[in-house]
């Protein structure tokens, strides 16, 4: 079976990905309000989310065998809807800049990551709109 892991290209296009929404997430004002809950130092976080990607796409699955949920994960994160919003963008854009990758599955990626991420609201009050 081939799987999303295989056609991507592996662990490197998956860390490259996950590098480039994180520089997205650090550099553009667009995601200042995602930038500010997280952490000063994101490198823990890239190697979570990278690993992460990685199990789910069909890999290694390491980051699974840690028994965590990563949406259980999030309750302890103020996730409004323009967080939610903010992590798909950036996500949709660090994906479709990937140099090679398939864009059907650049398509399939960006609308499942994005799924999950509005399954992960659990504010329902959107600061921004206040
Ligand atoms: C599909 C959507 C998402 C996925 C797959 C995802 C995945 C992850 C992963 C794997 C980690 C690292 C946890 C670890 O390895 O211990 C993480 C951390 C984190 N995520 Fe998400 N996330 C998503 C959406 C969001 C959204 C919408 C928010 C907005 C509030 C968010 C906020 C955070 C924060 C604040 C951290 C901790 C970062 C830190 O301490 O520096 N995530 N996420």
């Amino acid at each position: 079976m081939t799987t999303p892991f295989a056609r991507l290209g592996g662990e490197p296009t998956i860390a490259a990905i996950t590098n480039h929404f994180y520089d997205l997430i650090d550099q553009d004002p667009a995601y200042a309000e995602l930038r500010a809950i997280h952490a000063a130092d994101l490198s823990v976080v890239r190697n979570g989310l990278s690993h992460f990607l990685i199990g789910w796409a069909g890999g290694p699955r390491d980051w699974f065998e840690r028994g965590q949920c990563v949406m259980s994960l999030h309750r302890a994160f103020p996730v409004t809807p323009a967080l939610a919003d903010q992590w798909s963008a950036a996500m949709a854009r660090a994906i479709h800049a990937q140099p090679g990758i398939e864009p059907e599955l650049a398509q399939a990626m960006t609308r499942a990551l994005d799924h999950m991420a509005q399954g992960m609201i659990n504010q329902t009050q959107d600061r921004t709109a206040a």
